[in-house]
């Protein structure tokens, strides 16, 4: 096991996740684990993550010293470094110069850390402190033109720091760097795969759950099925699955969700029609945010309802998935938006959750999924976020533009389709802006509805580039909108990346 303490930089599971792709299992964890824990995981190696504060804030995380006695490797990243200075009598100030993307750095290629490395390479760095001394027993082993220590190591023992971010894609060679500190400092050369990911979780899941009985909030999109999937695999027919028709569907989306899991899995699905309930709840109300926590508030009391209806239920499960948990904000991470199903649960829900792949990323999901015997078709939908098309209607829901984007979305999904797009782009999609224009069809003035195309190429869904469609195909999509739909006489196409826009607009 490779220990991550998590200071709270949005990409720190992404440093658990490299660590899993080199067959090595990895759990994040919060600053707040003590010693004791710590000798409990018995980790073969130790990362202090990255993080937003300024370690000698009055609020700053720490660790316990001790590690640095334990006999196991550490790694500090960032801020991990900026520690591991400051706790061993070195000295971190703010920075004059900032350093921010990717930057040439020069290596000591001796380090073991920078094996098989060029002494000159590209890494990502972000940071607005930086180390001014480094402590007695350390020595420098990487530089860049604004930061002469960019990388420092113990002068005996295997604890080492580096300024930059080596789990981001930015780093070019970024995954040399890590795949050095696992198996050759730490020695890890683990077998970890998705099949042990299976039985942890159903082992974790049997022992936590018992014979008690389990709702789980299906959604048909990728995250919830394989959850479902999984907990069934787990708990069998103690698991109810409960899929809420909340009214901002997609066109076709709860008749296949039916079909696909309650006839083809044989699990046990209730379909519940809250559209009024929901639309009720959203009238008027035009905040992103408060929409988002209405949905979420009322997805749980929507279960609570079912629930009760059912007896002996205690535990919801949910296809929280990593990304979902950062953007909303934790302890040390700063709050991006409110993923429905993590800021938006009510604090009086009476269940206890069950969100078996919270340290997962997509891409990791959908390789789950196809462990557990999901069809292809299924794993590779695009993703749907639960607020659904709540989220692509800016302002207030109305029954009138969730047809216009109901529409719009199925012709849109159609015409990827047939350019063969579909697995390429990593989501696609209409938003309707809510804003009108003028146009001119057959002779007559037109003043009606824009709609936004958005599609982005991405892996984990937390960084994105817009899609580059080819000028036919969006031609042919745009044709297609304005002569099939009377509400739209304007399409405009969305060319931000992520960051700084996210794929959803609200
Ligand atoms: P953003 O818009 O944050 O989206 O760049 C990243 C990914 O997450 C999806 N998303 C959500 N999924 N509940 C979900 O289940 C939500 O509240 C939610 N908000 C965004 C989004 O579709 C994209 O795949």
């Amino acid at each position: 096991l490779i220990l991550v303490i998590d200071y709270g930089s949005q990409y720190n599971q992404l440093i658990t996740r490299r660590i899993r792709d080199l067959g090595v299992y990895s759990e994040l964890h919060n600053p707040s684990i003590t010693m004791e824990e710590i000798r409990e995981l018995n980790p073969q190696g130790i990362i202090l993550s990255g993080g937003p504060r300024s370690v000698y804030a009055e609020d700053a995380f720490t660790v316990d010293p001790e590690v640095f006695e334990l006999g196991v490797p550490v790694l500090g990243i960032c801020y991990g470094m900026q520690l591991i200075t400051q706790l061993n009598g070195g000295e971190v100030v703010p920075s004059n110069e900032k350093e921010f993307g990717p930057t040439e750095i020069s290596l000591d290629i001796n380090a073991p850390l920078f094996k098989g490395l060029a002494e000159s390479e590209i890494v990502l760095m972000s940071h607005s402190d930086k180390v001014t001394h480094i402590p007695d027993s350390f020595k420098q082993i990487a530089y860049t033109p604004l930061c002469q220590y960019a990388g420092i190591k113990h002068e005996e023992k295997e604890i080492y720091g580096v300024q930059f971010h080596p789990e981001s894609k930015h780093s070019k060679n970024g995954d040399t760097f890590l795949r050095n500190f696992i198996r050759d400092i730490c020695g890890c050369h683990g077998e970890w795969s998705m099949d042990n990911f299976i039985d942890i979780e159903i082992d974790k899941i049997r022992q936590e759950v018992g014979d008690r009985k389990v709702l789980c909030a299906m959604s048909g999109g990728v995250d919830s099925s394989v959850t479902a999937v999984l907990m069934h695999r787990a708990i069998g027919d103690n698991l109810t699955c409960i899929f809420v028709d909340h009214g901002l569907l997609r066109k076709g989306e709860a008749e296949m969700v039916m079909e696909q899991f309650g006839e083809g899995f044989n699990m046990n699905i209730i379909k519940v029609d809250a559209k009024d309930r929901f639309l009720n709840k959203l009238k008027g109300v035009a905040d992103p945010e408060q929409k988002r926590k209405i949905i979420g508030n009322e997805f749980i009391y929507v279960f609570d309802d079912e629930a009760s209806k059912l007896e002996d239920v205690d535990f919801l499960a949910q296809g929280t998935l990593y990304t979902d948990i950062i953007e909303s904000g934790t302890e040390t991470a700063t709050t991006i938006k409110s993923h429905h199903n993590v800021g938006g649960l009510p604090e009086d829900m009476q269940f206890k959750l069950l969100e078996p792949l919270n340290t997962l990323f997509k891409d990791e999901v959908r390789e789950l999924g196809i462990e557990l015997g999901i069809p292809e078709h299924l794993v590779w939908r695009q993703p749907f976020p639960g607020p659904g098309l709540g989220i692509r209607i800016l302002g207030e829901i109305t029954e009138e533009k969730l047809e216009i984007v109901r529409e719009s979305d199925w012709i849109l999904r159609d015409e990827i389709k047939k350019a063969g797009l579909d697995r390429e782009i990593w989501q696609y999609f209409t938003v309707l802006p809510d804003i009108r224009s003028v146009g001119v069809m057959g002779d007559y003035r037109t003043y009606s509805h824009t709609i936004g195309i958005r599609a982005v190429t991405s892996i984990d869904g937390m960084t994105s580039e817009f899609a580059k469609i080819d000028w036919d195909v969006l031609e042919r999509i745009s044709k297609r909108l304005v002569n099939e739909s009377e509400q739209i006489n304007r399409v405009v196409y969305d060319v931000t990346s992520k960051p700084p826009a996210t794929i959803e607009w609200e």
